[in-house]
C-alpha cells in the first residue's frame, strides 16, 4: 500500500501534489517525494517521514516557474528497501529522463535488476520499483507510452504507477495498472491521477477508474485509456459524490470495517511471491540463514494481545507440520522470568508495528542470550525489523483502525507459510503433502471473500446481541487462540466484558456464569476435536445459556443444538483458525458500531504501545 498522485495543468503543481499526498496518508507514511517536470526541466525532492517534512523541503526548494506544469507524488508504505531517503520514491533511471511512483510488488525485480545491471545500469537504491525506469529508459525511442508499455510486458508482479519524462513533445503522465487501483480525476484545462479518490475531491469528482491492464495517457487537455493491447478504450467519466472522509475509507463507516473487507487483498498479498510454481513455499532467501532454521531444536515465539494471539495459532501450526517443539510467551512476561535460551534456538517476534516495547525487549533478552530473531511484522523498516536476523513481512498495509484485524489474519498466513518451510527444510513432510497445504492456502481469499459476502446476516446477529454485558468465546485445539481472540476484539471495541476460554476448562469454573444472559461464542469446525466441543455446547443447554456456534459448512447437527450458527467454508483444521476469525470480527464491529462506540479509536487504547 502506497499513495500515488500526478497532476498536469496550470495550477502550483507541488501544492496539488503535497495536498494530494496528505490526503492518501492513510495508506503509507514512512517516506514520501515529488518529481515535477517544469518546462522540460525535472526536480526531484525526498523526504523521510511524514508530508509535512516533504511540504517544508518543496518550500525551501521553490521548484516551479514555467507555465504548463507535470508532476507525480508518492507517500511510501515500503515493501522492498527501509524506509530512507534513497529508497523514497519517485524513482529515476540513470539519464535523470524519467521517473516513476509505484504502488505495487514487482515479483521478479532481481532477475531484471542483474539483466539491466549486465546491460550497464547504475542502481541507486534497494527498491523493486528502481527497475521500472531503467527498462524505460532501455525502451525509450521517441514515445514514452510505448517504452512503459515494454517495460510493463517485462514485469510480474502488481503495480500502479505514474511516469513523467523530460523526453518528448510535451508534458504528460502515462499511468498504467496491475492490481493496485489508480484513478484519473478529469478537470478542465487539467487533470489528475490518483490511487484513491481523496486525493481528487477538492479539484474535480469527474472520475474514470482504471481496470486491470489499463494504461492512461494524461495532459492537460486530454485523457487517453488503452487496454493492454493498445487499443482506445472510450470510457465515459464517472462523477464521485462521496465526501473526502468516505472516500479515504471506501465508502466504509469506519476503516476497521474497511480493513475487515480488505482481508482477502491483504492475505493475498502475504502469499504473494512466497509460494513457487510447484507449489512449494520459497520463504528460504527471507529468512536469510535458512541452515540455521533447519537445525533449530526449539523455537520460542513471543507478541503481545492479538499478536500473541497469533503465536499461539502459531505453535499448533509450527508443531503439527515441522515438529519443532514450540514455546509461547506473552513478551511482556518473558523477560522477567529469566527465561531459558538454549543453544541452537530460534525466536520469533510476532508484531504488527514493530514498536511494541515489551516485545521488542523480550527479542532484546533472547538476542542478548544467543537466540536467532526472526521477526513477523507489518511495518517495513520498524525497531523490530531492524533488530531482527530476518524478517517475514506480512505485507497488510497499513492498519489504521486501533483492533488488529487484517494484521491478524496474515500473521496466521505467514505463520502458515513458515510451517511449511520449516517443514520443507526438515524434511518433516512428503511434499505432495506441503503442496496440498499450499494449495490450501491459495484458496483463503476466496474462502474469506465468501464469509464477507455474508455481512450483513453478522450484522444483523450482532444487532440481537449488542444489549448483552458478558459473552464466553469457547473453542479447543488450534481455534482456542481465535476464542480468545474473539473475545478480545469483543471487549476492546464494545467495552461488553468478554472471555475466551478453552472449551475443556469450562468446567473448571466458568460453567456457574452460564445462565439465559450469557451469550456463548462457539467454535466448532469439524475437525478431530468436534465431538468435544459439541459436548460442551450440550453443557451450556442444558443450563439456559445461548449458543452461537461457528461451524462447518454443511453440518446440520449443531444448527439443531446451537441458538444461532454462522457456517464457515469447509477446510482443513489447519485453515480453520483465519477463516473462523472473521465473523469473530464482523460480530464484535457490529455490536460496537451499534452502541455508539468509537470503533476505530476504543478509549483507552493506542495503536502502538510503545512503553511497557
Ligand atoms: C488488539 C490489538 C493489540 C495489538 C498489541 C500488539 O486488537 O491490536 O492487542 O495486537 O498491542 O501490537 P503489535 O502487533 O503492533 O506488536
Amino acid at each position: 500500500m502506497c499513495g500515488i498522485v500526478g497532476y498536469i495543468g496550470n495550477r502550483e503543481v507541488s501544492g496539488v501534489l503535497v495536498d494530494g499526498l496528505k490526503r492518501l496518508e492513510y495508506r503509507g507514511y514512512d517516506s514520501c517525494g515529488v518529481a515535477i517536470i517544469d518546462e522540460g526541466r525535472p526536480k526531484v525532492i525526498r523526504s523521510v517521514g511524514r508530508i509535512g517534512e516533504l511540504e517544508e523541503k518543496i518550500r525551501q526548494t521553490n521548484p516551479t516557474d514555467g507555465s504548463v506544469k507535470c508532476g507525480i507524488g508518492h507517500t511510501r508504505w515500503a515493501t522492498h528497501g527501509r524506509p530512507s531517503e534513497t529508497n523514497s520514491h519517485p524513482h529515476r533511471d540513470c539519464t535523470g529522463r524519467f521517473y516513476v511512483a509505484h504502488n505495487g510488488i514487482i515479483e521478479n525485480y532481481l532477475y531484471l535488476k542483474h539483466r539491466l545491471m549486465g546491460e550497464g545500469h547504475a542502481f541507486a537504491t534497494e527498491t523493486d520499483t528502481e527497475v521500472l525506469p531503467h527498462l524505460i529508459e532501455s525502451y525509450y525511442a521517441g514515445d514514452l507510452e510505448e517504452a512503459v508499455r515494454r517495460a510493463l510486458a517485462d514485469v510480474e508482479g502488481v503495480y500502479g504507477i505514474v511516469v513523467v519524462s523530460s523526453e518528448g513533445d510535451g508534458p504528460k503522465i502515462v499511468a498504467a495498472r496491475n492490481g493496485p487501483p489508480l484513478v484519473v480525476g478529469m478537470g478542465s484545462g487539467e487533470n489528475f491521477v490518483a490511487s484513491d479518490v481523496p486525493a481528487l475531491l477538492p479539484y474535480t469528482r469527474n472520475v474514470v477508474f482504471l481496470q486491470d491492464g489499463e494504461m492512461a495517457v494524461v495532459s492537460s487537455d486530454s485523457v487517453q485509456v488503452r487496454n493492454s493491447h493498445g487499443e482506445c478504450m472510450c470510457r465515459p467519466a464517472e462523477t464521485i459524490s462521496w465526501t473526502a472522509e468516505m472516500a479515504e475509507k471506501e465508502g466504509y463507516a469506519h476503516f476497521m470495517l474497511k480493513e475487515i473487507h480488505e482481508q482477502p487483498r491483504a492475505v493475498r498479498d502475504t502469499l504473494r511471491g512466497r509460494i513457487g510454481a510447484n507449489d512449494t513455499v520459497t520463504l528460504s532467501p527471507e529468512l536469510h540463514n535458512p541452515e540455521i532454521l533447519a537445525g533449530v531444536e526449539r523455537l520460542q515465539i513471543v507478541g503481545m494481545g492479538t499478536s500473541l494471539h497469533a503465536a499461539q495459532v502459531g505453535k499448533f501450526l509450527i508443531e503439527s507440520l515441522a515438529r519443532v517443539p514450540v514455546e509461547i510467551d506473552n513478551a511482556s512476561e518473558f523477560r522477567y522470568r529469566d527465561p531459558i535460551i538454549a543453544p541452537r534456538s530460534l525466536l520469533i517476534g510476532i508484531t504488527q508495528s514493530g514498536e511494541t516495547a515489551d516485545t521488542l525487549a523480550a527479542m532484546k533478552e533472547a538476542r542478548e542470550k544467543g537466540a536467532y530473531l526472526l521477526s513477523i511484522c507489518n511495518v517495513v523498516g520498524s525497531q523490530a525489523a531492524r533488530q531482527s536476523d530476518a524478517v517475514l513481512y506480512t505485507h497488510a498495509g497499513p492498519e489504521i483502525g486501533v483492533a488488529s484485524t487484517k494484521a491478524f489474519t496474515t500473521q496466521l498466513t505467514a505463520l502458515y507459510l513458515l510451517a511449511l518451510e520449516l517443514a520443507q527444510l526438515r524434511g518433516t513432510m512428503p511434499e505432495y503433502e506441503i503442496q496440498r497445504h499450499v494449495r490450501q492456502l491459495r484458496d483463503v481469499p476466496d474462502q474469506i471473500q465468501k464469509i464477507l459476502d455474508q455481512d450483513q446476516a453478522i450484522a444483523e446477529l450482532g444487532a440481537g446481541f449488542s444489549q448483552y454485558s458478558d459473552f464466553l468465546y469457547l473453542a479447543r485445539g488450534i481455534n482456542y487462540p481465535i476464542a480468545m481472540e474473539g473475545a478480545l476484539k469483543l471487549k476492546e471495541i464494545s467495552y461488553i466484558h468478554a472471555e475466551g476460554y478453552a472449551a475443556g476448562e469450562m468446567k473448571h469454573g466458568p460453567i456457574a456464569l452460564i445462565d439465559s444472559e450469557m451469550p456463548v461464542v462457539v467454535l466448532a469446525p469439524q475437525d478431530a476435536v468436534y465431538r468435544k466441543t459439541m459436548g460442551n455446547v450440550e453443557e451450556v443447554k442444558v443450563r439456559d445459556g445461548i449458543v452461537i456456534a461457528v461451524a462447518t459448512e454443511g453440518d446440520r447437527e449443531i444448527s439443531q443444538k446451537a441458538d444461532y450458527t454462522f457456517y464457515i467454508p469447509d477446510a482443513d483444521p489447519l485453515v480453520n483458525p483465519i477463516l473462523s476469525t472473521i465473523p469473530l470480527q464482523l460480530f464484535a464491529y457490529y455490536i460496537a458500531s451499534l452502541r455508539g462506540c468509537d470503533v476505530d479509536k476504543p478509549r483507552n487504547l493506542a495503536k502502538s504501545v510503545t512503553v511497557e
